[in-house]
């Protein structure tokens, strides 16, 4: 058998091409994982800083988040580090599957961890993932977990992001990496990438749709939804307790750079990204492990989450999220009242169709008794299992065609 190193060929490797798996070392805890680290480069017209980010109050919060819009071209250089797990069957039913990469990509305040169940079997959809037949590539996003981390203000925006994940993506298409258990004889080691975020992850897939609608073959939208006018989460997500990730713990966050931010209320997140802790809806103990685990928010991916029209990407498209989503379907936090993403006429689940308008085929999945982290709760399974289904049909669909 090949050992990891030789798999790890990279053939054609030219200068506009991202890059190479640059590690191999195991990813803790998993057989069948190894971590890459991904040189990526790019070029993007990121929000013109006019306001200085300032989370002492919340006036100059909303000052800065509603500024001016101008434009300004940022470039850089970035380290990417990934995790990478191969399918756990192999087998005729799960052959699609195998050629068909699931990049999951992670919200803010999280890492590529939060795939992995931040721990907890239960909540693990790398797993899940894989137990199909799917192989799947988990990213730090830049500026997040063991990612490069530039500046959180002019440089860690979505449109940033963007253009560093397009490169990326084109690099796993390309002939230029096969990477570890892909079929050496592949030029390209995926037929098929599905594009698998939560929360941010999916503001910066609906963003990639929308420029590069010939990057990934399906999206799997989680942790998102369309608000009503009436909803406003702001305020609400303001009693996380926002602060420099560095003012907080200067040992796990020793930046320099105070555009890094934490949410600091453990009461405050719990109850923006949970759902009821009396019924009970999740484990203490895996909100816990979230608390203490948690990442950061930049003050540039909080200037830059805007949805656009991804008119032009015309492949699957699914949303999920937990029907109690503070952040999508109400004022920012689970009280006074439990918010509903079903309720009204046109759920804000369904009404992400106008996003994708050409979409070939669009469905949706409200995870009952599940908030904003509808992954780590105790209807998690529920999630992962629909979101298997909609991919087995939206595949059998297009091998049919
Ligand atoms: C924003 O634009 C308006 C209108 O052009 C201008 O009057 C105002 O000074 C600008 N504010 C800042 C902070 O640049």
């Amino acid at each position: 058998m090949n050992s990891l190193s030789k798999t790890l060929a990279i053939a054609g490797f030219v200068a506009t091409a991202v890059a190479l798996p640059a590690s191999t070392a195991p990813a803790a805890g998993s057989k069948n994982c190894e971590e890459l680290i991904f040189k990526v480069s790019a070029t993007a017209q990121n929000r013109e800083i006019l306001v200085q980010p300032d989370v002492s109050n919340f006036n100059s919060f909303v000052e800065f988040l509603t500024q001016n819009v101008s434009y300004t071209q940022i470039s850089g250089s970035e380290k990417i580090v990934a995790r990478y797990c191969r399918p756990t069957i192999v087998n005729i039913q799960a052959s699609q599957q195998s050629k068909t990469l699931q990049l999951l990509v992670h919200g803010n305040t999280y890492d590529k961890h939060y795939w992995s169940g931040l721990g907890f079997e239960d909540y693990n959809y790398e797993a899940c993932a894989n137990s199909l037949g799917y192989p799947t590539l988990a990213i730090d996003r830049p500026g997040n977990g063991q990612s490069t981390r530039p500046n959180g203000a002019t440089h860690v925006q979505a449109p940033y992001q963007v253009e560093l994940i397009h490169k990326l993506i084109q690099s796993l298409r390309g002939p230029g990496i096969v990477l570890p258990g892909a079929p050496q004889t592949a030029v390209a080691p995926f037929e098929r990438v599905v594009w698998v975020g939560h929360s941010y992850g999916s503001i910066i897939g609906n963003q990639l749709a929308a420029k590069y609608p010939a990057d990934v073959d399906a999206y799997v939208l989680m942790g998102i939804a369309i608000p009503k006018p009436t909803d406003f989460a702001l305020p609400g997500q303001w009693e996380m307790g926002f602060q420099p990730a560095s003012e907080y713990d200067p040992v796990r966050f020793p930046y320099t750079d105070k555009t890094y931010f934490v949410t600091s209320s453990k009461a405050g997140r719990m109850a923006t990204f949970y759902s009821d802790p009396a019924a009970p809806d999740f484990d203490a103990a895996v909100y816990d492990a979230d608390f203490a685990t948690m990442g950061t928010i930049t003050a540039g991916e909080a200037l830059t989450q805007t949805l656009a029209v991804a008119d032009r990407f015309a492949g699957p498209v699914f949303v999920l999220t937990g029907q109690e989503d503070a952040t999508f379907c109400g004022n920012g936090k689970r009280e006074p009242v439990l918010p509903d993403c079903l309720s009204g006429s046109e759920s804000r689940l369904a009404k992400v169709h106008d996003l994708f308008p050409q979409s070939s085929f669009f469905d949706f999945f409200a995870q009952p008794d599940a908030g904003h982290c509808h992954g780590t709760h105790y209807t998690a399974q529920q999630g992962f299992e629909a979101t298997s289904d909609f991919l087995a049909r939206a595949f059998s669909s297009a091998v049919s065609a």
